[in-house]
């Protein structure tokens, strides 16, 4: 995987407790590759959040789902439309945009777990892009011109700018804009990353023509293949990565309206970006 992003776990059952030795081999080499892909791995819910646990305080869900009720801290992300069948909905889409979990709130996530349970017979992949590596190849003229500066991170202009469902009143008062620096240290490593992605709605301070055409390019700098992991999933596949330090999205390189795409997934919350 290109410059270090990214590494396979061999000989774990997670299910089982998981020994001393193995739970600090998974937190070191979770802080040196930040994805790490493990195979094989037959969890249940409960098990999933412990397995989490190891890395954080598990963080709950502020939206609710169709019924009213609350999304529960592990639950599923499918590609199913309101008739609970697949779907090329596109307020389903908002996924297949790059950012970082929770980015919209003023303490986002530290890492995500998926759990591939259903599967389309080939795609469905998941990219990751390392925002430490894409920090690092700026040019200094550029790493000059955005140090300091700060975003404004909304999960509205998410909705409205990805086409996704306008948001609810409920959700409207859960998600007030918050500011997060364009470029944190990774509070493990001590590197700087650049934290954009589809939340981003304006630089603070700057024009907004500039602002748009700002994030814009660093996202397209950010996201070149050169540093990118494309993670083609088999059944059972555990991968979990290091929101602080990565965009990913979800990729749409499957026949939406015609397969099941199931995922178990599991967030664990991070620290204030500095
Ligand atoms: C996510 O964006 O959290 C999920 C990515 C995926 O469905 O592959």
């Amino acid at each position: 995987m290109p410059g270090g992003l990214g590494a396979s776990c061999t000989g774990i059952d997670l299910s089982q407790k998981i020994a001393a030795r193995d739970r600090v081999a998974l937190l070191d080499a979770f802080r040196t590759h930040h994805v790490l892909v493990i195979r094989d791995q037959h969890l249940d819910k409960a098990r999933l959040a412990d397995f989490a646990g190891i890395f954080g305080e598990v963080e709950g869900n502020i939206f609710r789902k169709t019924d009213g009720s609350l999304l529960e801290a592990v639950h599923e992300i499918t590609n199913f439309g309101a008739d609970g069948r697949p779907s090329a909905d596109p307020y389903l889409k908002s996924n297949f945009n790059w950012h970082t979990d929770k980015a919209y709130q003023a303490v986002p996530s530290l890492l995500t777990m998926l759990l591939a349970l259903e599967l389309p017979p080939s795609g469905g992949d998941t990219q990751f892009a390392d925002m430490t590596a894409a920090y690092d190849a700026l040019s200094e003229a550029t790493k000059a011109e955005i140090a300091g500066l700060k975003v404004v991170h909304s999960f509205e202009h998410m909705r409205v700018s990805t086409g996704d469902r306008p948001l609810t009143a409920a959700e409207r008062e859960a998600t007030p804009p918050v500011t997060h620096p364009l470029v944190r240290t990774h509070p493990d490593t001590g590197r700087k990353c650049l934290y954009i992605g589809m939340y981003c709605s304006h630089i603070e301070g700057m024009d907004a023509t500039a602002s748009r055409a700002m994030l814009d390019r660093l996202l397209a700098h950010a996201t070149e293949p050169r540093f990118i992991y494309t993670h083609q999933w088999r059944p059972n596949d555990l991968v979990l990565w290091d929101n602080r330090c990565l965009v990913h999205r979800a990729v749409a390189n499957y026949e939406l309206e015609r397969h099941r795409r199931v995922l178990m997934r599991v967030v664990v919350k991070g620290t204030v970006p500095v």
